[in-house]
């Protein structure tokens, strides 16, 4: 039996902000259970739901030191469906009422949390073959194992793996500070360590310590690698190409599953959505004072409001589409208030096409993803993106611009051949947005039995985890066949 301690500052059911919850709750619940003893530890947020801090026993606690500090931590446990999730305590570090904040201080409680992961090791006696680090805020686990418990054999057996969910959140932050913090030698903090542009860089660190590197889509996986789309570390990830690897998120169809769903109102499967998305459709419009007409084309969007998912290409198109078609929009989301502003905006000008929830809400996400005809996503950039897999489940022909993720399980509408599962656009351009846009809308006014025939397709689709486990099965095999 191996054993994986999978390390995450978020996952489902406890605390997300985003995609990668919904991948650390679910992606370590598919290994196979009789090969894997797969447990999760993450930190134990003050600003998590009561409902969930009152199912959290205490296991144990110990301090952990952080350069000339002497930290508190305790560990606290839960297990749901079989499932160990481990969380770290500390209510200096993970106080507030949200799981970030600002930079200075997260470099500092990410330490924390990731020197204090790597201590609990010892203390609850669970020693896992490797530990998967996910994102910058879990990249100084794989330095501090090489770097600080090297001289502990158990330890130095432990491989890691490091998972890039998003390049463009690195975790930079002032050399002499986190040495300060991490009292990692000097030689961790030059151009072969963290250090990268003069700062120290969590990311980085992950990528150059752990054992192997992957990202969540084989495209995404090559557009880091370029000056697009690196971030500013394209060069180190062409160095470690070698390990290296892109494998899809998949999604959690337990969770994100319409004949199940009990926050939409009509539940349904490919059998029956031609008859009872409509009906989800009906609720939707009303549950958003919009106009309740059976055949306006519903795009629905769900999504954080920051520039990676493509909001920039909006205003344009949104005037022109709100003022000339007969277009309806449901969107829901929040972060910056540009774009919170912008859909504020519209929904004031155009009450009856726009509606706009700035909130974040599963209730209303999983009705969007149920009642809405089609889902837009015109991300600038997308290392996966779950919600476009959400919707070709509920039978909601993604619209995407093919970037990352999107590019790898958007397939185009092809008309000549009948084949595909959505509409895609290649450039960064309000003009081919539109021109898509109005696209699927003349498919959906004009061919209804070929767009049902498109939904049907998407819903037919398989985005579970079955084959990307075998990817990180097989990865986990290979390092741990290397041995020093
Ligand atoms: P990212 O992680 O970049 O935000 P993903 O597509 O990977 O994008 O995942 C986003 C997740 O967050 C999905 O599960 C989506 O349903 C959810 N989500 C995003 N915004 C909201 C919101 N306002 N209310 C509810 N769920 C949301
Ligand atoms: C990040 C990415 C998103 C991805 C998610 C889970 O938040 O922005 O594309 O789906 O992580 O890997």
């Amino acid at each position: 039996m191996k054993k994986i301690l999978f390390a995450s500052s978020e996952a489902v059911p406890f605390i997300k902000t985003g995609g990668l919850a919904d991948v650390a709750g679910s992606l370590p619940k598919y290994f196979d259970r009789k090969k894997y003893d797969v447990r999760i530890i993450l930190p134990k947020y003050v600003c998590m739901e009561e409902k969930w801090k009152s199912r959290l026993k205490p296991v144990t606690e110990f301090y952990v030191d952080l350069g000339w500090r002497r930290q508190y931590a305790g560990i606290l446990e839960a297990e749901i469906d079989g499932m160990h999730y481990y969380f770290v305590d500390n209510e200096y570090y993970f106080a507030g009422s949200h799981p970030y904040g600002e930079i200075y201080q997260d470099v500092e409680k990410f330490a924390f949390f990731s020197k204090a992961a790597l201590y609990a090791i010892e203390k609850i006696g669970f020693w896992p073959d490797v530990i998967h680090c996910n994102d910058w805020q879990t990249g100084l686990i794989p330095v501090f194992l090489k770097k600080v418990w090297n001289a502990n054999d158990r330890y130095r057996k432990i491989k890691t793996v490091f998972s890039i969910h998003n390049i463009r959140f690195q975790g930079r932050w002032k050399i002499e500070e986190v040495r300060d913090v991490t009292a990692l030698p000097a030689d961790v903090f030059t151009p072969e360590g963290m250090e990268s542009y003069g700062e120290s860089n969590y990311l980085k660190a992950g990528i150059v310590y752990a054992d192997a590197v992957t990202t969540v889509s084989k495209s995404y996986a090559m557009e880091i690698m370029t000056p697009e789309g690196g971030e500013g570390l394209d060069g180190v990830l062409r160095r470690y190409g070698f390990k290296l690897f892109g494998i899809l998120n998949g999604l959690d169809y337990e969770v994100f599953h319409p004949g199940k769903d009990r926050f939409i109102p009509v539940r349904f499967d490919a059998s029956n959505a031609v008859k009872k998305k409509p009906q989800n459709k009906a609720k939707l419009q009303e549950a958003l004072g919009l106009p309740k007409q059976p055949d306006v084309f519903l795009i629905g969007m769900v999504s954080r409001m920051s520039d990676q998912k493509g909001f920039d290409l909006l205003p344009g198109a949104l005037e022109e589409l709100l003022a000339r078609e007969n277009v309806q929009f449901a969107v829901l989301g929040t972060g910056e208030e540009r774009y919170e502003n912008m859909f504020r905006y519209y929904a004031e000008k155009y009450p009856d096409k726009l509606s706009a929830n700035i909130s974040y809400s599963e209730q209303a996400a999983h009705m969007i993803y149920a009642g809405a005809d089609a889902f837009l996503m015109p991300s600038l950039f997308e290392p996966c993106g779950l919600t476009q897999l959400i919707a070709l489940r509920y039978g909601t022909v993604p619209i995407v611009r093919e970037t990352g993720g999107l590019k790898d399980t958007v397939e185009p509408y092809n008309k000549f051949t009948q084949e595909g599962t959505g509409f895609s656009f290649a450039n960064y351009d309000a003009r081919e947005m539109l021109e898509i846009i109005r696209n699927a809308m003349e498919l959906y006014d004009t061919q209804k039995e070929c767009w049902q025939n498109l939904m049907l397709r998407g819903m037919r689709q398989n985005f579970s985890w079955n084959s990307s486990i075998e990817e990180y099965e097989r990865l986990y095999e290979s390092i741990c066949q290397v041995t020093g």
